[in-house]
């Protein structure tokens, strides 16, 4: 621990030669403060978009919190009653550089594929799905993001970048407009029937069981209102503050990983070998317990999957992400120990961050580090529970997890030692 506390005040010295930067390395922290591209809704209106090459922190940098919340265009903070935040995604991607981009109608542009690498997060999932590094939904307002010191996530390291690329950020926001709308739990879990969707996105009938979620929801859907009512359309962003430090030596870089209650992991062995096969639905369906099977819970549904780790580390951050009904979801470790539980918490008020019924935060875990290790190659089993005493469709049970391989003493030695004693010669030469 002795060197740890050292080399931080050598950095501090070196780095920052203002007094301000003295006492906590806290001062080091930039913020920044972004909208995210405009979108429009109109009361029952859904919007889905994906926007590319979004205002972020640019450069080797280590990020250390991201938070975000509905704003309309005088700045005023959207209360979810009246536009219901489903989810937001942020994630990274390389892109070729001089590439041409052209705009699709609706002025989102439109990127080809080949010039588009995502940098997914380690997560399990398959291809694409969920590669996002930051995103959250209804409790995005009330939900600590902070990665402690001295991890962070390190990005737009130039030696990481392909060559010909940049790094870049693109963000996917979800929002349901429920104004004057007949049934606002309805409309923001997507139930199809008040959608008057029989077809997905794409033009493609539905599954005659499926009930509601994504595929009823999709951009430019519009839920059912009330007889009569009117409402303006508005435009809407998403303000997002993010906290970074400049990269150095001695930050402890974490990995994300996102877990997927809906996972089916299987291992099919086939010609090639062993092969793992992950399939996140990304979102379920919860049945009432007056219909369903699950009244021996005491209308408690609840939902698991074993996932291994190939690679392990310590826990230093942990949050789930539901919906409504959720009551809460946990991390077991093969043995059984508990690696990290989050609880909802719902709104009991009218005011923005408060709004009654809604889930308006998470609660987080933020172990001691180097008290809860996961394992190389250990199974966790992942638990998502929710309130069945009436049904819920398209809810979600993910799990946003951030892991350190090395602990700071752990890193230092192995890493750094070299760069270490190089500052101790520039600071005494
Ligand atoms: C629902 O959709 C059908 C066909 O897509 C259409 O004929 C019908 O008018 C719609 N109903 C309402 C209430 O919008
Ligand atoms: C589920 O919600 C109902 C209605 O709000 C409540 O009465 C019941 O206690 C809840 N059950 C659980 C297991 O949380």
């Amino acid at each position: 621990m002795d060197l740890v506390f050292s080399v931080g005040i050598l950095v501090l010295i070196l780095g920052t030669p203002y007094s301000s930067a003295f006492g906590k390395g806290e001062s080091n922290v930039k913020t920044s403060v972004f909208l995210s591209p405009k979108f429009e809704l109109g009361p029952g209106s859904v919007s889905n978009k994906y926007d590319y090459d979004i205002d972020f922190p640019r450069g080797h940098i280590a990020l250390k919190s991201f938070d975000a919340e509905v704003v309309d265009e005088a700045g005023k903070p959207v209360p979810l009653y009246e536009t219901y935040l489903h989810h937001w995604v942020v994630a990274r991607y390389y892109e070729r550089k001089y590439m041409t981009t052209h705009t699709s109608n609706d002025g989102h542009r439109i990127l080809e594929d080949s010039d588009f690498i995502m940098v997914r997060n380690s997560g399990t999932c398959q291809r694409n799905i969920l590669p996002q590094y930051f995103g959250l939904g209804s409790e995005t307002r009330r939900t600590a993001t902070a990665v402690p010191d001295p991890y962070g996530i390190v990005v737009g390291d130039p030696a990481e970048i392909p060559e010909g690329h940049e790094e870049k950020w693109m963000v996917n926001i979800h929002a349901i407009d429920t104004r004057g709308v007949v049934d606002k739990m309805g409309c923001t879990e997507c139930r199809c029937e008040l959608y008057n969707v029989t077809k997905d996105e794409y033009g493609e009938p539905l599954r005659s069981d499926y009930k509601g979620g994504l595929h009823c929801c999709y951009d430019q859907t519009q839920c059912k209102l009330r007889e009569g009512f009117e409402g303006p359309k508005r435009g809407l962003y998403l303000r997002y503050t993010v906290k970074w430090v400049d990269w150095n030596d001695l930050i402890v870089p974490v990995k994300i990983y996102i877990l997927d209650v809906t996972d089916t992991f299987k291992i099919s062995d086939d010609s090639r070998g062993m092969i793992p096969e992950h399939h996140c639905r990304i979102e379920y369906e919860v049945e009432s317990c007056s219909t369903g099977q699950n009244y021996v819970n005491g209308c408690l549904d609840v939902k698991k999957t074993s996932l291994p780790m190939q690679k392990g580390g310590y826990v230093i951050y942990g949050v789930a992400h539901q919906h409504s009904g959720g009551t809460g979801s946990t991390l077991y470790g093969q043995d059984g120990r508990v690696i990290c539980s989050s609880i909802p918490s719902y709104g009991n008020g009218n005011e923005v961050g408060n709004e009654a019924d809604y889930i308006v935060g998470m609660s987080t875990c933020y172990p001691r580090p180097g008290s809860i290790k996961i394992i190389d190659g250990e199974t966790i089993t992942l638990e998502s529970n929710y309130n069945n005493s009436r049904g819920h469709t398209g809810v979600m049970g993910l799990f946003y997890l951030l892991v350190a391989e090395q602990l700071p003493h752990q890193h230092f030695t192995l890493s750094s030692r070299s760069s270490f004693f190089m500052n101790i010669n520039n600071v005494f030469d």
